[in-house]
């Protein structure tokens, strides 16, 4: 365990990046950069003059992109990142990217054939998505409505993955792995809604939409086109059947259970996250 390390935390204030700054500081690791735009220095992937005043003096660093690594522009970005990194020193990237997308092995293939030691740690959809992302508005507003509903995801907690990426920047035997990360269970969106409609005791709707429906919503709202460009991806590809299935790299790696979604919703449910807004 090298705990003396600088490790820099890119999406530091993000789902897995947050808990990973935080494990690390209970291993009492004290040398952490928080890669984050409002950070000093700060850290953006479209500004690339940013990136070297994050990078000097460190030794180790947690690579999560932004938006996602399948959208068309990662691979230079993250060929351009990676190779900077190498120039300034860094031994050890550990990558998280997700499951099923055959563009994001383009940019871990990169970070395999430019970081000395690496890690890749692939995950499924996570848990957080429900209450630090995307689905929690419609939740509160108690009505879900989402394409692909048939679809079975084995959803991951970002607890788990943190714990898994704290492991990969601190001991050696993780260099030269990858992981594919899951929750224990497969579930569809409509389930996942159930079981947060039960631990907080409300009515929540769910539609299932067919994928051009949920996309025009999308732009009637006026969400960015190329955020609907991502969703589109990510509900058409990664959601066509080949992740229904789960793996046990958590156990593998923590020696302990991955976190069923159960216990995420039913711990989350008394902090009032999901309730109704005065
Ligand atoms: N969510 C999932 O279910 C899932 C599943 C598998 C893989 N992944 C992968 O995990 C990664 C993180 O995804 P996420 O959507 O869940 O986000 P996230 O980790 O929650 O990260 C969000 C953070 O990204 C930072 N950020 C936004 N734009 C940035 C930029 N231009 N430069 C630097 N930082 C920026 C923001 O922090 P600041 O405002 O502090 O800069 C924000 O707090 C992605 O690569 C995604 O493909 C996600």
């Amino acid at each position: 365990m090298i705990k003396d390390q600088k490790i820099l935390v890119l999406g530091a204030n993000g789902k897995t990046g947050r808990r990973v700054v935080e494990k690390l500081n209970q291993q009492g690791c004290e040398n952490i950069r928080m890669g984050s735009r409002s950070a000093n220095p700060p850290f953006d992937w479209e500004n690339p003059n940013t990136w070297e005043a994050s990078l000097a003096g460190i030794d180790s660093v947690y690579i999560t992109f932004q938006p996602d690594l399948a959208v068309p522009s990662a691979a230079e970005t993250i060929q351009r990142f990676t190779k900077k990194a190498s120039q300034l020193g860094i031994t050890k990237m550990v990558l998280l990217s997700g499951r099923g997308e055959k563009e994001a092995q383009i940019c871990e293939q990169i970070v395999m054939n430019t970081a000395r030691h690496w890690t890749i740690v692939r995950a499924s959809w996570f848990n957080q998505n429900f209450s630090e992302s995307f689905f929690l508005e419609p939740i509160i507003a108690g009505h879900v409505a989402l394409p692909r509903a048939e679809a079975l995801e084995p959803f991951t907690d970002a607890d788990d993955i943190a714990d898994v990426a704290v492991q990969a920047l601190l001991e050696d035997k993780h260099n030269g792995q990858i992981y594919e990360l899951t929750g224990p269970r497969l579930l569809t969106f409509q389930q996942t809604i159930a079981e947060i409609s039960k631990v907080t005791g409300r009515e929540i709707k769910f539609e299932a939409l067919s994928l051009e429906a949920y996309t025009s919503m999308l732009k009637q709202y006026q969400v960015p086109e190329d955020f609907i460009w991502l969703v589109n991806y990510l509900f058409s590809e990664v959601l066509d059947g080949r992740n229904a299935s789960v793996t046990h790299d958590i156990e593998k790696v923590l020696g302990r259970k991955a976190k069923d979604f159960s216990e995420y919703a039913s711990k989350l449910a008394p902090t009032g996250i999901w309730d109704v807004r005065s």
